[in-house]
């Protein structure tokens, strides 16, 4: 997925075919950011040369190079010296990397809705008194717990028990958060050459992580629907990966849940390719609606390493989440987590442990997040009646369909007016899913309302310089590599 691509004159003058010519230079360079945008050309591919594209269009070289331009000029392409002109996914001031999401540092200017997080609940600083209080105790020690402090990670197999998997506290690590737990169980369980699945779209940060190892990814399918199970179990036969990276509870992007039936169908197509389950369940406690969540995905798949994470369901800042794993994998996860930490901070982990015995989430949390994705839902059917989402029983953000492959030009107009948002390829293995943003409704109310007002108005910019082309655009597909 990594290679570059290179678009020969003929292959591109038949994907552009029909671009607006009104003037020809905008026209061919908004058929190509659509294009890019979409998936079909790879962010990164190298376009052809503007005598040999010119040639192939019809058009003189002159207009295809002002074309080029103006791709440049919106960051959908780069030019580099001798070596040509290469598109890519725009990225805005606060994406340092196309496809990984970057927390900002607190911009007072702007509303930051790239991050699904939200500021600590009051019960935090409380939390933090009295662990800074059972401190003395421990300052006697060494201080590093590999696998956690016992404490914790009794609390933490507690959880799973209430939830309907008994869990020894031996089978629990504590991480530096739920995306070093998965960087943990890749270099563990993953290596160069290696196949594992992942769902796409999917959180971008752990699929880079499996990336990283060195690992050949293969796409799970993720449909706006839902999950696909006979799609996946066609990918899983034809594939056979090592490992299969899944987020069964509340999604990240789309919110979906997978149901009990599902998880067992699921887990059976995983037993016959002989692949086995990273179950991230990061978002696993935010069910808003009161609902009776399904059984662990594990409980399922005896052999499945599940992660978590208490930056959703307490605060980010924590640092704090696990590996849940059979006692066969233990030794294999804490050698490979001793090449990068050697446990997470005594201090956060004892706040964690008394946050924790009250229950797996702050009843009060619960209550703001579902007034907010209540509040963000509302002002988006009303300012921006064409854009469809489902509204999620949890979890943290709506993942919005557009009637066009504009979530990059949208999001980059959308930062011109301070806000900051997702856009759909960034949660897309291979690219594409154009079509899609990610709002997440972390932020207050009078800010979500405030943030889809000037939403909207972008995408009044974004639909009027592109109006031509939403007509006849294709739609999105999740592309199955
Ligand atoms: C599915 C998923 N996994 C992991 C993480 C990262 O969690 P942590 O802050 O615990 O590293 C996130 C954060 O957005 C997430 O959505």
């Amino acid at each position: 997925m990594d290679r570059t691509t290179v678009l020969s004159a003929a292959r591109l003058a038949t994907l552009v075919e029909g671009f607006a010519r009104t003037p020809s230079y905008a026209g061919l360079a908004t058929a190509i950011t659509l294009l890019v945008g979409d998936g079909r050309i790879p962010a990164g591919s190298r376009l052809p040369s503007e005598r040999e594209l010119g040639a192939a269009l019809g058009l003189s070289r002159a207009t295809v190079t002002r074309a080029y331009a103006t791709l440049v000029e919106q960051r959908c392409a780069e030019a580099r010296r001798g070596a040509g002109t290469f598109v890519r996914v725009p990225a805005g001031r606060a994406r340092a990397h196309d496809r990984a999401l970057m927390p900002r540092p607190g911009d007072h200017d702007a509303i930051d809705l790239g991050c699904a997080a939200t500021s600590a609940p009051g019960e935090l600083a409380a939390a933090y008194a009295e662990a800074a209080a059972q401190m003395p105790a421990h300052l006697g020690g060494h201080g590093y717990f590999p696998a956690g402090l016992p404490g914790l990670q009794a609390a933490i197999a507690a959880a799973y028990d209430a939830r309907g998997l008994p869990t020894d506290p031996a089978q629990v690590m504590v991480t530096p958060g739920a995306l070093a737990a998965a960087a943990v169980v890749a270099r563990a369980f993953s290596g160069p050459g290696e196949r594992v699945a992942v769902e796409s779209p999917a959180y971008p940060n752990a699929v880079d992580a499996l990336r990283h190892t060195g690992a050949r990814l293969v796409e799970l399918p993720v449909d706006p629907g839902g999950w696909d199970l006979d799609a996946v179990g066609a990918v899983l036969r034809r594939a056979r990966p090592r490992l299969a990276y899944l987020v069964p509870d509340f999604q990240n992007p789309t919110g979906h849940l997978m149901d009990d039936a599902a998880r067992e169908e699921y887990a059976a197509h995983l037993r016959a390719s002989g692949t086995v389950p990273v179950v991230d369940e990061a978002h696993q406690a935010l069910a808003l609606d009161g609902q009776t969540m399904p059984r662990p995905f594990a409980a399922y798949a005896s052999d499945a390493v599940s992660i978590g994470s208490a930056s959703k369901s307490f605060w980010g800042g924590l640092r704090l989440g696990w590996i849940r794993a059979p006692h066969a994998a233990v030794d294999r996860l804490t050698r490979a987590r001793v090449t990068s930490d050697l446990g997470a901070p005594v201090l956060e982990q004892l706040v964690l442990e008394r946050l924790l015995a009250g229950g797996p989430v702050l009843p009060g949390h619960l209550a703001r997040l579902r007034e907010q994705r209540d509040t963000l839902a509302a002002a988006l059917a009303r300012e921006l009646p064409e854009w469809r989402f489902r509204l999620p029983g949890g979890g943290l953000a709506l993942w919005c369909e557009l009637p066009a492959p504009l979530g990059t030009a949208l999001v980059a107009e959308a930062e011109r007016r301070g806000v900051i948002l997702t856009p759909g390829p960034v949660f897309a293995a291979a690219g594409g899913l154009d079509r899609f943003v990610r709002i997440p409704w972390t932020r207050p109310v009078a800010e979500l309302e405030e943030a889809v007002r000037r939403v909207a108005a972008a995408w009044a910019v974004v639909r009027g310089s592109t109006g031509a082309a939403i007509g006849g655009a294709p739609r999105a597909r999740v592309v199955v590599a």
